[in-house]
C-alpha cells in the first residue's frame, strides 16, 4: 500500500521537495498544497505564519497522511510545534534536516525575511556544532521573481548581486538555499558563485530523512518520474 505524504508549501516551492522524493520512490500517495491565496509567507509575521499553519492542519486533517513534508522554511521557521502538536504524526523539516548535514564552519543562509527573523536556521544549526559562523540573509523579491510563468533573467541576475555580496564579503564555505523556492534557481545560481562553496538544498536532507524512517520497499525497482500519484490542491486561482 502506498504511503499518504503531504507536502505544502505558498506556491510552487515544495516542488523541490515533491521532486527530490519523486526521484527516489513512487509508492506515494501526494497531496500537494499550494497556498497561493496567501502567497508570499515570506514577508508576513510570526503570528500570521501560525495563523496559516493552523489552516493548513485543517486542510491535512481529514487527509489520514502517514506523515507531513514541510516543504516551506518559514512555516519550518515559526509554526513546526503547531503542524506537529495539531496533526500528530511524523513532521519531516528542511531547516532542521539540513542543519545536520552543514560540514564546514562559515556558513551562508539566503532565505525570506520572516526566515530571517527567526533565527530559527542560526540556532538550529549552532545547536548541532560548536563555533559556527553563520550568516544570514534575507531575499525579499526572490519569491515574486521566481512565482512568473517567464523568468526575467536580468532582473534576476540584479538580485542575486545584491543578496550574493554580503554573504560573498564573509567568506563563506557554504551556502543553503533556505526558501523552497530557490533552489529552483539552482543552476542560475550556481554560475554565479564560485564552485568552492558548496550549495545546498535542504530538501535532498529532508528525503534522505523521511527515506529513513520510511524505508523503501526491499525489491523496488524505480523507473522514471512521475507526477500521477500526486493530488495538487491551490487555495486560490492566480
Ligand atoms: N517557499 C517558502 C519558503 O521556503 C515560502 C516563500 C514565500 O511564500 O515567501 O520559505
Amino acid at each position: 500500500m502506498n504511503l499518504k505524504v503531504g507536502i505544502f508549501d505558498s506556491g510552487i516551492g515544495g516542488f523541490t521537495v515533491l521532486n527530490s522524493l519523486l526521484k527516489k520512490r513512487k509508492d506515494v500517495e501526494v497531496y500537494y498544497l499550494a497556498d497561493t491565496k496567501r502567497i508570499p509567507f515570506g514577508n508576513k509575521n510570526f503570528i500570521e505564519v501560525r495563523r496559516i499553519a493552523k489552516e493548513i492542519c485543517n486542510f491535512y486533517a481529514d487527509k489520514n497522511l502517514d506523515a507531513l513534508l514541510i516543504a516551506c522554511n518559514t512555516t519550518n521557521a515559526c509554526a513546526l510545534d503547531i503542524l506537529e502538536d495539531n496533526l500528530r504524526i511524523p513532521c519531516f523539516d528542511l531547516i532542521n534536516s539540513v542543519s545536520e548535514i552543514v560540514n564546514k564552519e562559515i556558513i551562508g543562509v539566503l532565505a525570506t525575511e520572516t526566515t530571517v527573523k527567526s533565527s530559527y536556521y542560526k540556532n538550529a544549526i549552532s545547536s548541532k556544532k560548536e563555533n559556527m559562523k553563520i550568516y544570514q540573509q534575507e531575499c525579499p523579491e526572490f519569491v515574486s521573481e521566481i512565482e512568473k510563468e517567464k523568468l526575467n533573467f536580468g532582473k534576476l541576475n540584479y538580485l542575486a548581486d545584491l543578496y550574493l555580496k554580503p554573504l560573498l564579503n564573509k567568506n563563506i564555505q557554504e551556502l543553503i538555499l533556505g526558501c523552497s523556492h530557490y533552489p529552483l534557481i539552482y543552476d542560475f545560481l550556481r554560475k554565479k558563485i564560485d564552485l568552492n562553496i558548496k550549495i545546498i538544498d535542504p530538501s535532498e536532507a529532508l528525503i534522505k530523512k523521511f527515506n529513513e524512517s520510511f524505508a523503501i520497499p526491499k525489491n523496488y525497482r524505480y523507473e522514471s518520474l512521475s507526477y500521477e500519484n500526486v493530488k495538487f490542491f491551490v487555495t486560490a486561482d492566480k
